[in-house]
């Protein structure tokens, strides 16, 4: 299978044992979702993946292990993690951002980003701290994409804000999607997850405990009220 494969992650926040053998793979080209709870270790299983976090188990994408290899590394290999805090250079503007991240030879250029983010365009010049969460949420996006990745990571995208802007941004994942990337998205809201996601993995305490289709989550009520937080199922 070309894509990522994660089979046994274990990682320890000293001696606390926070993923217990973590199973997710993710096709390429496709879009799964992570589910579950806060502190249920959905970061950490994206950190492990980007080898911010020490970790034990197998990671490979394409079939190349990435278990021993350096941040930057696993970057090189086409993984680009968009984190929790968005992580903007809130002094910055929003055109700077994303030169700063272009990569040499990446098709995903400034300009191209502001066709696809036409919020961001709109703001060129404003300083990203300037941004509303959500304008910072797609300029985080938007500067992953400059590294050209084919494996994008996001972290909670829509958490914290307005219907509105997660409608926008259910669209911008569905349009990467459609041009080719492939998407491990960690997500509470479930409807965000049924908009864009082939799969689902629910992870509970370091563990996950139920995956499956949209259409066998839609069905599967039981699991989510016992796994998920009410608000949220
Ligand atoms: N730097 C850290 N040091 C110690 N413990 C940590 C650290 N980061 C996370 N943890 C703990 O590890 C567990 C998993 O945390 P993690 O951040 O992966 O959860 P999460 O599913 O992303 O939660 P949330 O939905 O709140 O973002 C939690 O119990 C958390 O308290
Ligand atoms: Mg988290």
């Amino acid at each position: 299978m070309t894509g990522l494969i994660v089979r046994d992650l274990h990682a320890w926040y000293e001696k606390s044992h926070v993923l217990q053998g973590v199973d997710v793979q993710v096709q390429r080209g496709q879009t799964v979702a992570i589910l579950g709870r806060n502190g249920a270790g959905k970061t950490t299983t994206l950190r492990s993946i980007m080898g911010l976090v020490h970790a034990q188990g197998t990671i490979t994408f394409d079939g190349n292990p990435l278990s021993e290899l350096a941040t930057h590394e696993i970057a090189r290999r086409g993984l680009a993690l968009v984190p929790e805090n968005r992580a903007v250079f809130t002094t910055l503007d929003v055109q700077e951002n994303l030169s700063i991240a272009f990569r040499k030879g990446s098709p995903w250029t400034p300009d191209a980003a502001a066709e696809l983010f036409p919020s961001l365009k709109r703001r060129w010049k404003s300083a990203a701290g300037r941004l509303s969460g959500g304008e910072q949420q797609m300029l985080a996006i938007a500067r992953a994409l400059m590294t050209n990745p084919s494996l994008l990571l996001l972290d909670e995208p829509t958490e914290g804000l307005a219907p509105v802007i997660v409608d926008e941004l259910v669209q911008l994942m569905l349009s990467l999607k459609a041009r080719g990337l492939t998407i491990l998205l960690v997500e509470q809201s479930i409807q965000v997850c049924r908009a864009v996601a082939d799969t689902h993995a629910i992870l509970d305490e370091g563990r996950v405990v139920w995956t499956g289709t949209t259409a066998s989550l839609s069905s599967s009520g039981e699991v989510l009220a016992k796994h998920l937080t009410l608000e949220n199922a």
